[in-house]
């Protein structure tokens, strides 16, 4: 079995790097270890940048994404018992789009399945092989081996590409919180994203639709969730969304619900040989930012960018800078990301003086125009050339 681009991972780095491959005439496999069920259902990201939005539309995937996402223009901070608004776009020109990570994948299965794409699930890779470049996979209890030009790790934070990159260099900064997430069937109480600081703990207010609220709560890392009956969830998150005005959070019935750990990751170099990776494979941020999801979305651009290039002209200029030129942004987010998070999170391991520090900061974001206009720039995603 022979393809031009093995691609490991039916995430949105996979499954989008396809779709880019297979308009510039480059053929793909992309092998995936779940059930199609399993990987369009997994409750993950919301939040997009407008890149992210104008690479999915120019790749063919816009339509629902057109008819059915959010256009955002601000968010607002809360702490104190009182809201800030950040009028993201005034600031920067740009806009975030609220379209669920669940759809993104749906959306490009479909266009994937529809165009004759080779997108196998229940097909998990057990060995990569970078110099010799092919994969070995397992599919209905039999071994096959994919042999191709190129292979892209697209298989997340726990797959089996990372590790075949010899003498990979890693950065990682681990977090006292994690995140209880759930989605309910409940119109949100609010227009726009609230990010709340509270001595009590971050909480943060997300939609998915008019009709279904995404929340989440800072929690203990190690915090079990059956400890967290549907009233404690609500009382918890009334107590730090709480303000002097009388605003109030509606409930509904939760449909589901997760704890998601916080971590900093990223792995250096993003190849080695034949190997690129891509999206969480090689980099993690913590959720406060929302930038998972639009760094995978940003790296798969470049590598289908280098691919094209090594295709139409034989020469691997691109790729040979894939690594370096995504770093770059990488760590631009990785900053992001942790900045944003100690910003709003409660360290239950902090001294009173830093307490007053982070108070001091949240004023300051909030008060100075230029403050605002970096964390406006940094969220909703600074231009991908
Ligand atoms: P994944 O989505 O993890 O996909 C990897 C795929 O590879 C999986 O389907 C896995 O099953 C498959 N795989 C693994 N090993 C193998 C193997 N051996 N063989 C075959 N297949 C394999 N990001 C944002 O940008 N905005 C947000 O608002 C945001 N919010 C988030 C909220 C939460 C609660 C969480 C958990 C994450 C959030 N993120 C957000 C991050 C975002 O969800 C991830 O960064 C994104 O899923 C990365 O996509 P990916 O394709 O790289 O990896
Ligand atoms: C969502 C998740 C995030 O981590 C974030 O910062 C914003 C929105 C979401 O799931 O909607």
């Amino acid at each position: 079995m022979r393809t031009q681009v093995a691609i490991i991972g039916a995430g949105p780095a996979g499954l989008l790097l396809s779709q880019l491959l297979h308009r510039q005439g480059i053929d793909s496999v992309v092998l995936e270890s779940r059930d199609r069920a399993y990987v369009e259902r997994r409750q993950r990201a919301g939040m997009l940048e407008q890149n992210t939005t104008d690479v999915l539309r120019d790749t063919g995937v816009g339509g629902r994404l057109d008819r059915e996402g959010l256009v955002h223009h601000g968010l607002e901070l809360r702490f104190g018992g009182a809201g800030h608004r950040v009028p993201i776009t005034d600031l920067t020109g740009r806009t975030v789009t609220i379209y669920a990570q669940t759809e993104i994948v749906k959306d490009l299965v479909e266009r994937r399945l529809a165009d004759g794409g080779d997108v196998r699930f229940e097909a998990e890779v057990l060995a990569v092989d970078p110099a010799a470049p092919s994969v070995t996979f397992r599919q209905d209890g039999t071994e096959h081996v994919l042999e191709c030009d190129y292979i892209a790790g697209c298989d997340g934070f726990h797959g089996v590409s990372r590790p075949a990159v010899p003498d990979v260099r890693t950065f990682s900064r681990e977090y006292p919180f994690a995140w209880l997430g759930i989605l309910a069937d409940v119109p949100p109480s609010t227009d726009e994203l609230i990010y709340a600081h509270h001595e009590r703990g971050f909480a943060l207010h997300s939609l998915r639709s008019p009709k279904v609220s995404r929340l989440y709560l800072q929690v203990a890392p190690d915090e079990d969730l059956g400890a967290w009956s549907d009233a404690r969830i609500w009382d918890e998150l009334a107590a730090r969304f709480a303000t002097g005005d009388g605003w109030e959070l509606r409930e509904g019935p939760i449909t589901d619900r997760a704890i998601t750990p916080m971590r900093s990751f990223v792995a250096e170099p993003m190849r080695h040989d034949r190997l690129f990776l891509a999206g969480d494979a090689a980099h993690i941020v913590p959720p406060t930012g929302a930038k998972g999801l639009n760094l995978a979305v940003a790296d798969v651009t470049v590598l289908a960018e280098a691919l094209t290039e090594r295709y139409a002209s034989g020469s691997e200029t691109l790729l040979d800078g894939y690594s370096e030129r995504c770093l770059r942004r990488v760590w631009r987010a990785e900053h992001f990301s942790y900045w944003m998070t100690t910003l709003l999170h409660t360290d239950p391991g902090a001294t009173p003086f830093e307490h007053r520090l982070q108070r001091s900061h949240l004023d300051y974001v909030v008060s100075s125009q230029a403050a605002m206009t970096s964390l406006a720039e940094n969220y909703a995603g600074l231009p991908l050339k």
